[in-house]
């Protein structure tokens, strides 16, 4: 029998202990944390209620079977007493202010709720009934909707200030949880100096009751910041370069985040990056580190004591100051990170961090160091910091009291010059030392392109392998009869163009409500053995808009936060058996984008402002699922660093911040954990969009790292001339295809052997923007990929026939259905009778409102029955037919309705036509 949207049992538990160990404590006076038993606690902001579990979009589309929040959480602990009377304030609130999601549309749900609010007499009493008061903030964010820099965004509303105020003011105890899905100011730290404040992020569907755990002190907090919280949000070396329509100049360069402020400007920070409380408190003593000259290794041995009365984890982290040489280089660089074991009071561990010299590598992409397009390390002394924060740090040097130090300025590796900016513009590079150790900050012109990237390409067109006419089947292949290349010879032209479509969203061809359907799309294709593999959204869980539920786990920054990696494999196993049972072949995530500005809508999806910490977690995440048998798909490659105008503006980025910032964690997961799928960005980066961007997709990533897995673009993507730029289209697949961009998602559904999108692969094949030796490139990729994934094995399930659907028996005074349209509406539901069993085909016309790369669905239903998905982008109110599924149809009377799963598409026609 089928398992799908049966969660895998166990999986929801354990994503509680992770979200538990990824809240954040920032601050905790007077041991106001944990609360103890038996006391009496206030708890204000309706978020106790409409707590969030993710970012909204694609990535945070999770049906689930439920959801926890904190209040229900609190009440079903019972560790503490519950103010009733706030309580029942709450209740009513709600009751008359239902939480706003903006009628479901896609990007439509509001930043925040629209807080209750408070008179002074309400909050004194209640201070009086209670030892204690727990504050709920709660934002989101997501997919097409950035942050802002308005009250209700990254700031708080007044009545939210107020809140804290009023609270802060009567309260002598007063806990502000943070249920965000990005960093938010936080000057209401000074301004009303609460007692403890806690981010506990977005935690999944069992965020709420994680979040308990730790409040209450069953979880001792262990997460640390995976970003710098600054003071104002304009001291974000970024602010001045973000947001743009068009292009936004990655002034900053490689110093993003913590690399940033250390470097330039530590008073500007807040919070540092990697700093996080306990419940108890660390004696950390780092030994003299060792290095082992035959294998180019640093060895870090550092004892961590629980000098405190309560069990907790502690996280060490290891950061590099290297010479800042010609080249220039931050403060302090995250190049290890290890976690304890739970300590009990007393417990003592010895952790140990290895490193590989050419960790400490830096890509010198202008020859300052001699050695252009190379990794180097430059002459000088490496100064290694180990600590619990990226402030709290000591130098530990060798057994001499010597750091590290390098004679001569060495290549380490030779790469050639890829993605160079063509647009003139200045980076940061840090300047004179000033008397506390920072830096001026100084500006450089960045280099720019020379290569003639014209050439590289024909220089390195793929030869053709000559057609035969033969019908080999894919299994021919895993069974070593033949070769890949044998196989891929003998599909024609039409065969190729057809292979590097996907069909979707919520395609019959795989499981219900999914993201799409690729490979074997077409009855030929399918005939040769190649499967229909299935990707699903991610990264928070599987995205069924079908309605079937899936486990949702907490938001990518959460996940960053437990500095975890071990725990983060460990759920993404959970996940991976959720793929396996839901027949899912790639999971659409995990998000790997670097958190350029706090503003991004997509941060929540996304790890940390950190490569290294980033490349670490998605490591952990690929391999996870992998072990179980399916696969991830790391996006978005590369900077979509900002939801505003994302399938149009330029990153306009130097190639060193490229390679050593914003790919870094592509890098480290092709390398060492064996991707095998990536997602392009809608963006363009350096002038060509990523979806046909050669030196991204294949100097890069193939030539350079050695990926050998599949590169799809995201939904609906645009693509320019990998050599001009030009004019961007949707149906540049020749250009995909010729920076090696393999597969274009998504066509409709039906629609890939028909080239219903009208693409342009074909055309390019005759006037020559495209080879025939480049398609069967692609066409390689993309079988070498499902002769690895689980569909390879799989009993594939069809759905384009739903089967019979039972009649309803009895009513008879009802239209007989005709082979004209049923004018149907949304809330409508149509009755018809049928006087013959016969099978149809069915065909849906539907408008969509939102903008091109919105997206929206529903399910179709006869007699209460699901018999479809439909799903639609901005159409601007353009109405499209989509062919759906067969029905079976047996004499008597059937209901036709729709179940709206995200609002924003609208039914205006279907009709049924029989089938032979
Ligand atoms: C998002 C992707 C997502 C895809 C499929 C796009 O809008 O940018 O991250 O995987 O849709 O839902």
């Amino acid at each position: 029998m089928s398992k799908i949207g049966v969660p895998i049992e166990g999986f929801s538990d354990f994503s509680r202990q992770v979200a538990a160990e990824g809240a954040v404590l920032l601050k905790n006076d007077d041991h106001t944390l944990p609360l103890k038993p038996a006391e009496k606690v206030a708890v204000f902001g309706r978020i106790q209620y409409d707590y969030y579990r993710s970012g909204t979009g694609s990535g945070g589309s999770v049906n689930v079977l439920y959801t926890t929040n904190l209040i229900d959480s609190l009440l079903e602990d019972k560790t503490v007493t519950i103010d009733e009377e706030v309580l029942e304030a709450y209740q009513t609130f709600i009751k008359k202010q239902p939480f706003d999601d903006g009628g479901g549309a896609w990007a439509a749900e509001p930043w925040f709720q629209e807080e209750m609010p408070l008179m002074d007499t309400f909050v004194q009493q209640a201070s009086e009934r209670n030892d204690k008061a727990i504050i709920v903030i709660g934002r989101t964010a997501g997919e097409d909707q950035d942050n802002r820099a308005e009250k209700g965004s990254y700031y708080l509303t007044d009545k939210e200030d107020r809140m804290i105020r009023l609270v802060t003011t009567y309260f002598d105890r007063v806990v502000v949880v943070l249920n965000t899905s990005n960093i938010i100011d936080l000057s209401f730290v000074e301004s009303y100096d609460p007692s403890s404040v806690i981010y506990t992020w977005h935690g999944g569907m069992e965020g709420g009751r994680a979040a308990v755990d730790v409040l209450v002190g069953h979880v001792t907090p262990s997460g640390k910041l995976p970003d710098t919280i600054a003071y104002q949000l304009t001291d974000y070396p970024s602010s001045q370069h973000f947001g743009s329509d068009v292009q936004n100049h990655y002034v900053e360069d490689i110093y993003v985040g913590y690399r940033y402020f250390e470097t330039f400007c530590p008073d500007k920070v807040r919070y540092p990056f990697g700093f996080g409380l306990s419940y108890t408190t660390f004696e950390v003593n780092p030994k003299p580190f060792q290095y082992d000259a035959t294998h180019q290794q640093f060895r870090f041995s550092v004892t961590v004591t629980n000098t405190g009365d309560v069990s907790g984890k502690e996280t060490i982290q290891l950061y590099v100051e290297s010479p800042q040489g010609t080249l220039g280089q931050p403060a302090k660089r995250l190049v290890g990170f290890m976690k304890t074991r739970l300590l009990a009071p007393d417990e003592t561990e010895t952790l140990e961090i290895k490193l590989s010299l050419h960790q400490l590598t830096s890509y010198d992409d202008s020859g300052v160091t001699g050695f252009l397009s190379s990794d180097v390390l430059e002459a000088g002394d490496y100064l290694f910091h180990i600590g619990t924060s990226v402030r709290d740090t000591d130098i530990v040097y060798d057994e001499n009291k010597q750091p590290y130090h390098l004679r001569q300025t060495i290549q380490v590796r030779q790469a050639e010059e890829a993605l160079k900016p063509v647009t003139p513009f200045k980076r940061m590079k840090p300047g004179k030392r000033r008397a506390d150790g920072t830096y001026d900050c100084l500006l450089e012109p960045v280099p720019l392109r020379q290569q003639d990237i014209n050439k590289r390409i024909t220089d390195r067109l793929p030869e053709a392998l000559s057609f035969k006419d033969t019908t080999y089947t894919l299994q021919d292949v895993l069974n070593k009869k033949i070769t890949l290349d044998d196989f891929i010879r003998q599909l024609t032209d039409e065969d190729l163009a057809i292979l590097v479509r996907g069909e979707g969203m919520v395609s019959p061809l795989v499981t219900p409500g999914t993201a799409s359907a690729f490979g074997g799309v077409s009855d030929r294709l399918l005939s040769l053995g190649i499967p229909v593999g299935c990707t699903a959204d991610g990264p928070s869980g599987i995205r069924m808009d079908s309605g079937e539920k899936a486990t949702q786990v907490p938001i990518g920054t959460l996940l960053a936060s437990t500095f975890n990696p071990d725990l983060i494999e460990a759920l993404y196993r959970y996940e991976g058996k959720e793929l396996i049972q839901n027949e899912i072949d790639l999971l659409l995530g995990p998000g790997i984008n670097i958190h350029r500005h706090p503003l991004n809508g997509r941060n929540f999806e996304y790890f940390s402002e950190d490569p290294y910490l980033t490349g670490i977690m998605a490591i952990a995440n690929v391999q996870g699922i992998r072990k179980e048998g399916a696969h991830a798909v790391a996006k978005h490659f590369a900077c979509n660093s900002q939801e505003q105008s994302r399938n149009q503006v330029d990153a306009v980025v130097s190639e060193r911040a490229l390679r050593e910032v914003y790919v870094k964690g592509f890098e480290m997961a092709v390398k060492e954990a064996d991707l095998m799928g990536i997602m392009t960005a809608y963006n363009p980066v350096n002038g060509h969009f990523s979806a046909s961007n050669y030196d991204l997709n294949t100097t890069i990533l193939r030539e350079d790292w050695g990926f050998r897995g599949i590169v799809m673009t995201d939904w609906w993507a645009h693509m320019n001339d990998p050599v001009n730029q030009g004019v961007p289209s949707r149906a540049h697949t020749d250009h995909m295809i010729r920076s090696q961009n393999d597969l274009y998602m998504v066509v409709n559904n039906y629609g890939a052997e028909t080239n219903r999108a009208g693409d342009n692969t074909l055309k390019g094949l005759q006037e020559g923007t495209v080879t025939r030796g480049e398609l069967q490139r692609s066409a390689k990729n993309i079988c070498r990929v499902l002769l690895e994934l689980p569909v390879m094995t799989r009993k594939q399930v069809f759905r384009d026939d739903s089967g019979l659907i039972p009649s309803q028996s009895g009513v008879v005074n009802h239209p007989l259905l005709t082979t004209q349209p049923l004018a149907v509406s949304n809330e409508t539901i149509t009755t018809f009778n049928v006087n013959e069993t016969k099978a149809y085909r069915m065909y849906v016309t539907y408008t969509s409102t939102g903008d091109a790369l919105s997206q929206s669905a529903m399910t179709i239903k006869l007699n209460d029955q699901v018999v479809a998905t439909a799903q639609a982008n901005g159409m601007n109110e353009i109405a499209i037919k989509q062919k759906l599924p067969k029905v079976t149809l047996e004499q008597g009377t059937y209901t036709l309705s729709f179940d709206v799963q995200k609002a924003g598409i609208y039914v205006k026609e279907m009709i049924f036509i029989p089938v032979d």
